[in-house]
């Protein structure tokens, strides 16, 4: 069967027909807890003009909110363990069918395990979408302590991240972007850091062979300041050539 035409064949292109909708642009930022994620796609999502989707700040806002979501997603991140996929994989299709996501999404630290990342490969394909790309931001372990260590997060919205040694605010305590108080998250305390690395980089480097495996995989190196990251990620997204990686 030709691809794009309706099914008696006879039918307009459907990449003519202008009800039909665009594929949604969707990028996924994959990588150790404080490789980066956050502080890239909050750039990546202004540079597209697509929304900044992280499941770690939809948990951190259902808290905040004290709305049920919160609270057990809570009983999983305090000990730096992975949410279950089901709350998980619901509370990302509820915010992919949001009005705003309509033209794509830089999803950040989601997918998380191969579960999840069926998921969602199943949901994109009921619309005839796929994954654009995985972005794969690579840092060693000693440099991640030495990044959640220092990290500081807004407290407004966008939770907005920072870092006292590496990436500093202008006015300490305070976000340069909006205004807001910065804090430290509970997770950040070494053993919540340890127990995150230990709980969570087998199944994300599961995510990593099956994005491998599917040729979506494109992997920047990560210590380099956070502008040459960004640069790279830009470059990988508009070049649109997977790199095998490990
Ligand atoms: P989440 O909030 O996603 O945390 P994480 O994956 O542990 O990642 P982080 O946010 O800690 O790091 P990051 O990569 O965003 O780095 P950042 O940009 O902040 O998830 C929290 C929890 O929620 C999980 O532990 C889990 O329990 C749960 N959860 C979330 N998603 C889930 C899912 N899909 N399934 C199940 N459970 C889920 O940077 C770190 C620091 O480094 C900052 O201080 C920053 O300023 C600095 N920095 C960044 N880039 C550079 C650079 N290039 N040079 C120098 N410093 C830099
Ligand atoms: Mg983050």
């Amino acid at each position: 069967m030709t691809r794009g035409r309706s099914g008696n064949g006879k039918g307009p292109v459907a990449s003519l027909d202008p009800n039909r909708p665009t594929p949604r642009r969707i990028y996924i930022m994959v990588g150790a807890p404080g490789a980066g994620k956050g502080t890239q796609a909050q750039l990546i999502a202004q540079a597209l003009g697509l929304p900044h989707i992280a499941s770690g700040d939809l948990f951190r806002a259902a808290l905040q909110a004290d709305e049920a979501l919160g609270r057990e997603a809570r009983r999983y991140m305090e000990k730096g363990a992975l949410v279950p996929d089901d709350v998980t994989v619901r509370m990302i299709a509820d915010r992919l069918a949001q009005p705003d996501a309509t033209a794509g999404a830089i999803l950040d630290g989601f997918p998380r395990t191969v579960a999840q990342a069926i998921a969602l490969d199943t949901l994109l394909a009921r619309r005839s979408e796929r994954v654009s790309a995985v972005l794969y931001i690579a840092v060693s372990e000693t440099e991640l302590m030495r990044r959640l260590s220092g990290r500081w997060v807004c407290t407004g919205r966008q939770q907005h991240v920072f870092n006292e040694m590496l990436r500093p605010p202008k006015v300490p305590g305070i976000c340069d972007i909006d205004g807001t108080k910065l804090q430290q998250r509970p997770d950040d305390q070494p053993k919540t850091i340890r127990a995150r690395l230990d709980k969570q980089l087998p199944p994300m480097y599961e995510v990593i062979d099956h994005y491998n495996e599917l040729g979506l995989l494109m992997a920047i190196p990560g210590e380099q300041p956070v502008e040459e990251v960004t640069a790279a990620l830009l470059a990988s997204i508009s070049r649109g050539t997977p790199v095998a990686v490990r």
